[in-house]
């Protein structure tokens, strides 16, 4: 087993490159199924997730070659059986083969999709907008069954705007009959990154990135394309908050700043120091920061996926910040592990009442789930003395080359073996 160990109190200086967008290529690898031809995405992140789709990819017996972050995939030969649940449970994104193999061979059997511990995660929204299409959904335990005869396009209004619906409805519409509305759809920059793909091998979407999106089903998808995806809003985020912690100029690059726009206001206000490029941000640490209140909501609004990061930001501000998650059940996994290095937090529900500045030390703690665990890698890289990840499978999901990365720009942190006893 590994663990990470940190050693913490160093400056960070010099540069980070961000990859593509985990969310966004977790949704291209199976849409890549639609197009007939051969499809090659580029900057693909060598993250767990990847890993797990691949293996969903090869089991349906389709092609697929990687070469460092570039894949290359065939689905020529593909042939539709049962996901089993042992590969679908792997990663939550194995929902997407559903609305793929819908959309294509109109009938599809797999079993609930997986992934971070963070809530309930029900897919009743995803479902709902396939039976207005024409599906039927038999539910056998944990195994679903769809089936249309007729997949047609519909009009459909979401009651929240997921993420996961509103792609799994454009990976099912782009080949039904007729034109599908989604409503109330979600704009993350990744369901316009997926919508972009889509396009490129001919479906024809249109309002991506607004609340109303317009699928006009074509008969089939193909051609040989070539397509780079979009840079990660929450690795961004990330390796920014950590550079609002311990930046000595450091430089996160490859990334879109529109897209963190809200953590950009947030900084802003707590007196964070940052230069934006068109393309980067220089940050350095400050001295004194003010406290300030953060509520998650859908995009454009703070993100969910960066509100456990931004927790630790939080304890080290001068004075009270209310931070309320409103997306997740259960996104405070971290928090006991941060009051053990120190941190002040007292919860109600879905919301938490920091009290900063703590200084933080390092101790043995737990990795809960993906953004948890990249809190708590916030955490030991400010803490006096020595921190111990465990559990760390869920960071290196969504995180490529983390330790790296950090290791490159002056932090001293290593990936450890240990014996389980
Ligand atoms: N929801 C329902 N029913 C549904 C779908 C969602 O009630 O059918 C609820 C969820 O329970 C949750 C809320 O709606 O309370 C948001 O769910 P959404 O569908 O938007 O999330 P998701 O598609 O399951 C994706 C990301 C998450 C990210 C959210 C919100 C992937 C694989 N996951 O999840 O990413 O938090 O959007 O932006 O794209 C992460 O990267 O750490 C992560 C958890």
């Amino acid at each position: 087993m590994e663990r990470i160990v940190i050693k913490g109190g160093r400056p960070l200086k010099g540069t980070i490159k961000i990859g593509g967008a985990k969310n966004s290529v977790v949704a291209l690898i199976p849409a890549a199924l639609l197009a007939d031809g051969n499809v090659t995405i580029q900057n693909v992140p060598n993250i767990t997730d990847r890993d797990a789709l691949f293996d969903i990819v090869k089991f349906l017996n389709c092609d697929i070659k990687q070469d460092g972050n570039v894949v290359k995939i065939n689905s020529s030969k593909l042939r539709n059986t049962l996901i089993t649940q042992e590969l679908s449970v792997k990663l939550r994104a194995s929902y997407y083969f559903m609305g793929v193999l819908l959309g294509k061979y109109k009938h599809v059997e797999m079993f609930f999709p997986g992934g971070c511990n963070i809530g309930n995660r029900p897919i009743d929204i995803h479902l709902k907008a396939f039976k207005e299409m024409g599906a039927t959904v038999t539910k056998r335990g944990h195994k679903y069954m769809l089936d249309a005869e007729h997949l047609h396009g519909a009009d459909i209004k979401l009651r929240f705007a997921s993420v996961g619906a509103t792609i799994n409805i454009m990976l099912a519409a782009v080949l039904a009959d007729g034109v599908t509305t989604i409503k109330n759809a979600a704009k993350e920059p990744h369901v316009v990154d997926v919508a972009n793909f889509l396009n490129t091998i001919g479906a024809k979407i249109i309002g991506a990135g607004t609340d109303i999106i317009t699928i006009t089903g074509v008969k089939k998808l193909g051609k040989n394309v070539n397509y780079s995806v979009v840079p990660d809003q929450i690795e961004a985020g990330t390796y920014i908050l950590m550079g609002a912690l311990l930046g000595k100029n450091l430089k996160v690059d490859g990334i879109v700043p529109e897209h963190n726009q809200a953590l950009f206001e947030k900084l802003e206000k707590m007196g964070v120091k940052f230069t934006l490029g068109d393309t980067y941000v220089i940050l350095n640490k400050s001295r004194k920061l003010k406290p300030v209140d953060v509520k998650t909501l859908v995009y454009p609004g703070f993100p969910t996926d960066l509100g456990q990061p931004m927790s630790v930001l939080l304890t080290q501000a001068d004075g009270e910040s209310v931070f309320e998650e409103t997306i997740w059940e259960n996104r405070f996994g971290h928090f006991p592990y941060l009051i053990k290095m120190g941190a002040k937090i007292e919860t109600e529900g879905r919301i938490a009442k920091i009290h900063g500045k703590t200084n933080l030390t390092g101790t043995e703690i737990n990795a809960t789930d993906l953004r948890g665990g990249a809190a708590l890698i916030l955490a030991g890289l400010i803490a006096k003395g020595k921190t111990t990840i465990y559990d760390i499978d869920h960071i290196l999901r969504g995180y490529e080359n983390i330790i790296n990365k950090l290791s490159n720009v002056g932090a001293k942190i290593e990936l450890e073996e240990y014996n389980v006893e």
